[in-house]
């Protein structure tokens, strides 16, 4: 059985610089996960901090924090079949030298903050870092014409 989940990710500063906004979706697509909501805004200090607040008091924590609201970020709420782990997989591992070919941190960057998307590690974290972008209500609930080749229904159960 896979259960569908639903996971946040954040496409950073460097990427909606770089114009890679378009690429790194496309890939979120492809892959059959579902775009339940979407949106650009720049993320206020507050939220930054609040986001990152795991990482307080590392030596990366205040640049960070610099970079995340340096510019306007893309939220995205997505949904699929273990969509927590499976985004995770399809970043790659944080640092962009570190990150395989293949993989969006892998294909697009080199740096180690700098590092194009970010995304919930676990549902705890998602209850977490969800609210600084979207309520419940954002999230909307809508069929997708190809769910049964994606993965049929008892791939689905919850
Ligand atoms: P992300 O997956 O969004 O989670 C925390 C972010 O902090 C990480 O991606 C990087 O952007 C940044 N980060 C983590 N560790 C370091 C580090 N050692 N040096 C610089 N930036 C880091």
């Amino acid at each position: 059985m896979s259960a569908v989940e639903t996971t946040l990710v954040v496409i950073k500063p460097d990427a909606v610089h770089r114009r890679l906004v378009g690429h790194v979706i496309q890939r979120f697509e492809q892959r059959g996960l579902q775009i339940r909501a979407m949106k650009m805004l720049h993320l206020s200090e507050a939220d930054a901090r609040e986001l990152y607040s795991v990482h307080e008091g590392k030596e990366f924590y205040e640049p960070l924090v610099a970079f995340a609201t340096s510019g306007p970020v893309v939220a995205m709420m997505l949904s699929g079949p273990h969509a927590i782990d499976v985004v995770r997989d399809m970043m790659g591992p944080t640092f962009g030298p570190e990150a395989p070919a293949g993989s969006i941190r892998g294909d697009f960057g080199l740096s180690r903050r700098f590092n194009i998307v970010h995304s919930s590690d676990s549902a705890e974290s998602l209850a977490c870092e969800m609210p600084v972008f979207f309520s419940e209500s954002d999230v909307l609930d809508y069929a997708m014409p190809d769910d049964a080749w994606l993965a049929p229904p008892e791939e689905r159960a919850p």
